[in-house]
């Protein structure tokens, strides 16, 4: 089966993560034709949009989208992630952000006495609607009184399709599923996300929910990381609780993310987790593998599990034999040294 995939490599390390991350892929996949489209804050600056308008329908008939990130200082970031990131993941129907957190091997995590069986959590993030929304405004602007209104939206149909998948997602591993509440701040959409959550709950007697206050949550993952396995949380929960997550294993540059649509009717979008990192961009010392373990989570996704499990293990054992580091890792290499030890690695388990 040939694959066309688009890549958006975006701004600053994006571009230099994603180049690693598609030679992984014709590592162990040879074939796929993959298509680069140069939107980023550099075409906003050229042409005054982040993506052309018919952005979404250049991409529809694309098998699956590789995002490195955007962003970039000079253009405010509600023009990079509303210009090209979130009207994506709403043009494709990508309700589910599906966001891994493993302490890999030979890494350290701030959690120094943990190994990679206290902490493989699986945070599932709303990715449509919660609390990022486009209702509300600035009032009054420039007078004493002047308010600003930001709403948020939490339908019962958005509610209940990313809670269900994330009972079948728990359902496929340990049975155990935490949602992130926080009733008594918020007490009308919390109060309804509980109530959802309850009702799913009834048609999945063999799993174990429990809801924890978002704030309680955060400390849990780093107090008690071990006795957490799914969880499910708004928008702007979910954004929140993996980006901590991920910096409590070895951080950001090892931190993968995909947006998926389930229905399978649109591509879905591979990225890190992580941004364009401006501060380290251009040096050549990004860690690719957040990039390259979204690559992996991408081939998961279009049905070759062997080639994803292949990268999968070759970034254990490149990570773990810790020959061949970049410096967020405590190492000198650079992202192409560590982006080949990883794909020659994983092509020799292939062949
Ligand atoms: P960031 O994730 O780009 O960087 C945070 C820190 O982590 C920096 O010190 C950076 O050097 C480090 N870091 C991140 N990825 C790394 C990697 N692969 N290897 C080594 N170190 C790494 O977050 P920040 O600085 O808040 O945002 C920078 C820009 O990226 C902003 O314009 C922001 O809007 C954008 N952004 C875009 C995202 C996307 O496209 N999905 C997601 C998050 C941020
Ligand atoms: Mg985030």
């Amino acid at each position: 089966m040939t694959y066309r995939i688009a890549t958006i490599p975006g701004d600053g390390i994006g571009v230099d993560v994603t180049a690693e991350a598609v030679a992984v892929v014709d590592a162990v996949l040879p074939g796929v034709e993959w298509t680069a489209f140069d939107w980023s804050c550099e075409n906003y600056l050229r042409t005054g949009a982040m993506m052309p308008s018919d952005g979404p329908e250049r991409l529809a008939g694309f098998d699956a989208i590789l995002l490195g990130a955007v962003g970039f200082p000079g253009v405010p970031d509600h023009i990079s992630l509303w210009g090209l990131l979130i009207p994506l993941r709403r043009a494709f129907g990508q309700y589910v952000n599906l966001r891994p957190v493993r302490l890999l091997p030979g890494t350290e995590s701030a959690l120094r006495d943990r190994t990679a069986a206290d902490l493989d959590i699986l945070i599932v993030r709303e990715n449509s609607e919660g609390e990022y929304s486009e209702i509300g405004g600035r009032h009054n602007p420039g007078r004493p009184d002047e308010f600003v209104l930001q709403e948020s939206v939490f339908t019962r149909v958005g509610c209940e399709r990313i809670i269900r998948y994330a009972f079948d997602r728990a359902r496929d591993r340990g049975r155990r599923l935490c949602s992130a509440t926080k009733s008594n701040g918020l007490i009308h959409s919390m109060p309804y996300w509980d109530s959802i959550v309850d009702e799913v709950a009834a048609d999945y007697p063999d799993v174990t929910v429990r809801s924890m206050h978002v704030d309680a949550l955060a400390a849990e993952i780093v107090l008690h990381p071990d006795r957490l396995d799914v969880i499910v949380g708004s928008n702007l929960f979910g954004d929140i609780l993996s980006d901590l997550a991920a910096a409590v294993t070895g951080g950001l540059g090892l931190a993968p993310s995909g947006n998926i649509n389930p229905a399978r009717d649109t591509p879905s979008m591979f990225e890190a987790v992580h941004g364009s990192a401006p501060d380290i961009a251009g040096q050549g010392i990004a860690n690719p593998v957040a990039q390259i373990l979204a690559a992996a989570m991408m081939l998961d996704h279009l049905g070759e599990s062997a080639a994803a499990a292949a990268i999968d293990a070759a970034v254990c054992a490149v990570l773990e034999e810790g020959r061949v580091l970049t410096p967020d890792l405590g190492g000198t290499a650079t992202t192409s040294e560590l982006g080949k030890a990883i794909a020659s690695r994983a092509a020799e388990s292939m062949g």
